[in-house]
């Protein structure tokens, strides 16, 4: 028996997961709680909550477990500004002061603040108490957290493995093998040479956010045509036949400095980056498009050796990069993997979750029993095209943050005088799927929050897929951002490969697959004539909303039994409508954390125009509620990714 807390922290994107036994018990990022998006500081909130929801405290765990090694990344910092000195002495001088007090004192500074998660505000007390525990502190190697948070909970008994990401210590990328309780990592890429920095070094050249921003280059790519990538293979980097690359590091600078590319590079593109906010031309769409199909490029050929090298069938993957949902659907396409698994909190919060599952079974040495291992899936499975189901893992469908009682919610509720319906549980999926067919958008607060960066029905705005206004509708009013950017669809699973080119689960809407051809809509001469984000708005398809312009859609695939409210809402609107697709975003404003508590969910509901708020059995029309006093300017709040 072990209770092991995993902690992901001092980068982006911080979380706590615990693991007792080997069972996944809680798992959040900080961002949630503190509500500043990717919040990077220790995750003593999200801690808090996971100690919370086992009843343990700080002092009954057994191991803490701290996602990668602090020394050895300071090793990569240090030699990388000495081999790029004197053009990198400034951010050299800005990092090292914040090193050399924080992150070299590590295991004194975690057990200051698990001493503050467990209660201790003082930071005398916090201190003295920290002395005191008496687990044991464990420091993973990021890329083996990574590979560890991609193959333990698959439901895979053996799998190749893949991860992806901007850079750990040195590696930048890994490829290996899971099998059983164990992992071997057989080859690495490592710094300068990254294909995250790479894609993040096109994502601030196109203005927006490196960390966070990417997400919005993969959706613009569809505009823009591949005009930019004999240029990048010419000058920025080779491709060999393995996946690795070899980039001309006299383009970028992110060894050195703080920004990304440097003025070689703005030559070579045209100009300057674009200013965030400003707005989004054709060469942006164009250049997103080309690094798209570069990354697409580079992971197909790391999946056709992964395939070749280790003989697995299957395939696990991890790192931010993984969260490239088109790259990851062609590689279930044209690899020959039986089935592809990736982690749902790909990035760098997965990493908790992955050295609290490595503590269990490569250090404890204790056994895995995968879904193909016990054969379970047999009897959860629908239709799996391989006779696999990518849900039968280990990770609950995600759903290992918090969730609100009945009483809670009523408490709340009446606290603040506010008005609502309530509804029995099996009257409730019919009323909100009415609404639904409306074209009504709601805000669904249910279940146990997600961990990872998508909204998978718990915490989540869903629309009518069928409305060809939904889209630009949810955008402007309810999101607030700009309007190329497509929804997501949620699809029943067993209805899936009537309305999209897949087969297989998707259960945390990391694939992308096309819409079925016969439930295109031809377009006319004159639409085919549309230009870039105009082309969004022309209806090519029976359910416009999740349409991208090329015919994609990011699909999830929605199971009864992982999300059984979630999946009745849809059935109901499918009964009433045909049609078993609904758009699903998640639950926040532009730039905001996706909301945590029914506080958060009220006031984001309250600030835009969303119809009807769900917390649970409770539902609350927006026309009865009483006007909402904000007390900050929240459309200033928080910036643009
Ligand atoms: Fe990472």
């Amino acid at each position: 028996m072990a209770s092991i807390l995993g902690i992901s922290a001092f980068y982006h994107d911080s979380a706590a997961c615990l693991v007792i036994d080997g069972d996944i018990v809680a798992a959040a990022q900080e961002e949630r709680f503190t509500r500043i998006k990717h919040d990077h500081r220790f995750p003593v909130h999200a801690a808090r909550y996971c100690l919370r929801e086992a009843n343990l405290s700080a002092a009954q765990l057994d191991f803490v477990g701290f996602y990668d090694k602090p020394l050895l990344k300071f090793d990569r910092l240090l030699e990388t500004y000495l081999d790029y000195s004197p053009s990198g002495f400034s951010s050299f001088l800005k990092s090292m002061p914040l090193w050399m007090k924080e992150k070299l004192w590590m295991p004194d500074l975690i057990r200051t603040e698990m001493a503050k998660a467990a209660g201790e505000e003082d930071e005398r007390a916090a201190k003295k108490q920290g002395k005191k525990f008496n687990w044991k502190l464990l420091f993973g190697d990021h890329h083996e957290s990574h590979a560890a948070s991609a193959f333990y909970p698959s439901p895979f008994e053996e799998a190749a493995i893949l991860t992806i990401d901007g850079v750990g210590e040195w590696a930048t990328s890994s490829m290996g093998i899971g099998k059983g309780n164990e992992i071997a990592l057989l080859k690495e890429l490592r710094y300068p040479d990254s294909l995250g920095l790479l894609y993040s070094a096109f994502t601030y050249y196109t203005g927006f956010k490196v960390n966070s921003g990417e997400y919005k280059v993969m959706g613009l790519a569809p505009y823009g045509e591949p005009k930019y990538v004999s240029v990048i293979k010419d000058k920025l980097l080779e491709i060999r036949e393995d996946g690795s690359i070899r980039m001309n590091h006299e383009y970028f600078t992110y060894s050195q400095g703080l920004r990304m590319t440097n003025r070689l590079f703005a030559k070579l593109f045209g100009g300057p980056p674009r200013k965030p906010e400003s707005i989004v031309t054709q060469k942006e769409m164009d250049l997103a498009r080309s690094i798209q199909a570069i990354t697409e490029e580079v992971m197909l050929k790391m999946a056709r050796f992964a395939y070749e090298e280790t003989g697995m069938k299957r395939l696990c993957m991890a790192g931010g990069v993984a969260l490239n949902c088109v790259a990851n659907g062609r590689i279930l396409r044209e690899i020959p993997f039986e089935d592809v698994w990736i982690q749902p909190a790909a990035g760098d919060a997965g990493g908790a979750l992955g050295i609290a599952l490595a503590i269990w079974h490569r250090y404890l040495g204790k056994e895995r029993n995968s879904a193909e291992k016990a054969r379970t899936w047999q009897l959860s499975v629908v239709a799996s095209n391989n006779g696999l189901s990518a849900y039968a893992d280990g990770m609950k469908g995600s759903f290992l943050g918090p969730r609100d009682t009945e009483e809670e919610i009523e408490q709340f509720l009446r606290s603040q005088n506010l008005p609502y319906s309530r509804y029995s549980r099996e009257d409730l999926p019919g009323v909100v799927a009415n609404l639904l067919a409306e074209g009504r958008v709601i805000g669904l607060h249910q279940g146990r929050m997600e961990f990872g960066p998508r909204a998978l029905g718990g915490r989540s705005i869903i629309g009518d897929a069928r409305s060809p206004e939904m889209q630009s509708l949810m955008n402007l009013k309810i999101k607030q951002r700009e309007s190329f950017r497509p929804f997501a669809p949620s699809v029943l699973r067993e209805r899936v490969s009537e309305w999209f080119d897949l087969t297989t689960d998707s259960p945390y809407m990391l694939l992308v697959a096309d819409v079925m051809e016969n439930r295109r809509r031809r377009m006319t001469a004159e639409e085919e004539l549309l230009w870039g984000i105009d082309k969004l708005n022309v209806k090519r398809s029976e359910i416009p909303a999740v349409t991208h312009v090329d015919y994609s859609a990011r699909i999830q695939t929605v199971r009864r039994d992982a999300n059984p409210l979630y999946w009745e809402i849809i059935d109901a609107f499918r009964q009433k409508t045909g049609c078993p697709v609904v758009v699903n975003t998640s639950f926040n404003v532009r730039g905001e954390p996706i909301v945590c508590t029914p506080e958060d969910s009220y006031r984001c509901f309250m600030r835009t125009e969303m119809d009807f708020l769900v917390l649970e059995n409770f539902v609350l029309d927006k026309q009865e509620q009483k006007p909402f006093l904000d007390q900050v300017d929240w459309s200033k709040q928080y910036a643009l990714d």
